[in-house]
């Protein structure tokens, strides 16, 4: 059973239920599309039945690749950039204690750290000064194997890790994920005999947290793929069944966005209220994004954290342009319990407040948000979480995914494409002066000078 559940009621007064009817047709054929693959960019839908269909044996492959590097590696670089390596994070971030880099050292798992997502010289020289004393393993992660990013810092830490242990020994420090065939990373892959994943050819980048992209680093970290995995096979089943609008989570709030989009609600804010789910939001906001930016549509998805962030994003939300609505991810139960101590002199007047636990407080500071936001004409969705653990993160992985796919087909954008992508690396290159762009460098040269 999924744990999962979709809160619309703060929207009424924003939409009715009946225009939310008027989508089931629409619904029915859009799922249609993406179950049976008739709809734009069908070769990337693999992701769809990826959870049911994961082998026993890349898992236990992955499982036992994720012991090896616990066993030699106090830190593991994960090297990605995009959908190579946010779901890992936003996974890992959220199933850890927010203080677990500080305290690594006494962790039975290896320290996750990240690269290639930035092409900052001060990063990269800094991460290399860390790793200089560290045994440590790369874990490293790309599609098209020849993404600039993640390929300048492989190579900075390949000579870093071969210089440390030799070239034969660093060769089994090394695990590339990449594609079956093409690109550079898996011809480096194939010539060094690293260990080596395939990222399936029908399951783009942002969709790809579910393949070894996202479960080998999460294994890694220490965390339970088969019960995540387990979350989503049950989400896939559950939406697979569901065809009522009302009843299929992933539909409802397809439609519900959509809906609001087409009044002018042309921003959705996803907020949290428990800092680990942070990289979540970052992953969403590419999901989002990325899948639907683009033909000059598109819900722009913005992040916040609350309640730092009602402290300064929080006057725009209440009373700023009124193009948003709201998603919060609400998490109902805490990990670990803490009550808000009695204090003899009450100086800062909080005793009213003693013996209550700071999980009631931020309840009551979401609750009281949201009313506040709805009465600024900010309409509200809550995604409903009963803790954080690995299986509810499956679902809200698939979840994610699913309600995706079904928006972007309303729509009428291809979800799985980003050509957007391309225009600042085709200006980098120019600038760059990388051979085969010699036209292109001179026409930026020209523009730079006019
Ligand atoms: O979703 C996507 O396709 C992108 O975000 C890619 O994941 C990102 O650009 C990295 O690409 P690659 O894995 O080819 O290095």
């Amino acid at each position: 059973m999924i744990q999962l559940k979709l809160k619309i009621d703060n929207t009424r007064g924003f939409i009715s239920e009946n225009e939310i009817k008027l989508f089931q047709a629409e619904i029915d054929l859009q799922r249609k599309k993406v179950y049976e693959k008739t709809g734009a960019g069908n070769d990337f839908l693999g992701w769809v039945d990826l959870p049911a269909r994961i082998n026993e044996e890349l898992l236990k492959s992955i499982e036992s690749d994720a012991a090896k590097i616990k066993s030699n590696s106090d830190v593991v670089v994960v090297t990605g950039i995009g959908g190579s390596y946010l779901g890992a994070r936003a996974v890992i971030e959220a199933l850890s204690s927010n203080f677990y880099q500080a305290q690594h050292e006494k962790n039975e798992n290896p320290l996750v750290v990240y690269a290639g997502q930035n092409i900052s010289e001060d990063y990269m020289s800094e991460l290399l000064d860390f790793l200089d004393d560290k045994n440590y393993s790369i874990i490293v992660i790309s599609k098209s194997g020849t993404t600039t990013e993640p390929a300048i810092a492989f190579r900075l830490l390949r000579k870093h890790l071969e210089e440390k242990y030799g070239e034969d020994v660093a060769a089994g420090r090394i695990f590339a994920i990449t594609d079956a065939s093409r690109g550079a990373l898996k011809t480096l892959a194939n010539n060094k005999s690293y260990k080596s994943y395939v990222i399936p050819d029908d399951v783009g980048g942002r969709y790809s947290v579910l393949t070894p992209v996202g479960l080998l680093p999460i294994a890694v970290a220490g965390f339970d793929i088969r019960k995540l995995l387990k979350g989503a096979c049950q989400m896939q089943e559950f939406l697979a069944r569901e065809d009522s609008v009302f009843e299929n989570p992933a539909a409802l709030y397809a439609v519900v966005r959509n809906i609001l989009y087409r009044k002018g609600k042309t921003t959705e804010v996803m907020a949290c209220y428990t800092p680990n789910m942070m990289y979540f939001t970052e992953w969403w906001k590419q999901l989002y994004g990325e899948s639907e930016g683009k033909d000059q549509k598109g819900i722009f998805p913005a992040g916040v954290n609350f309640t730092a962030d009602l402290h300064s994003m929080g006057q725009y939300i209440q009373d700023g342009m009124r193009n948003l609505f709201e998603t919060v991810v609400r998490v109902e139960n805490p990990q670990r319990k803490l009550e808000i101590p009695h204090d003899e002199d009450n100086l800062d007047g909080l005793n009213f407040l003693a013996g209550k636990r700071l999980s009631y407080v931020n309840k009551m500071a979401e609750t009281g948000t949201i009313l506040a936001h709805v009465d600024g004409e900010v309409p509200n969705l809550e995604i409903i979480l009963p803790s954080i653990n690995e299986k509810i993160l499956g679902e809200l992985i698939y979840f994610f995914e699913m309600a995706c796919a079904i928006s972007g087909y309303i729509l009428e954008v291809n979800p799985f494409d980003q050509p957007g992508v391309e225009a600042y690396k085709m200006n980098m290159f120019a600038l760059l002066e990388k051979p085969g762009f010699e036209k292109e460098t001179a026409t930026i040269r020209k523009r730079m000078t006019e």
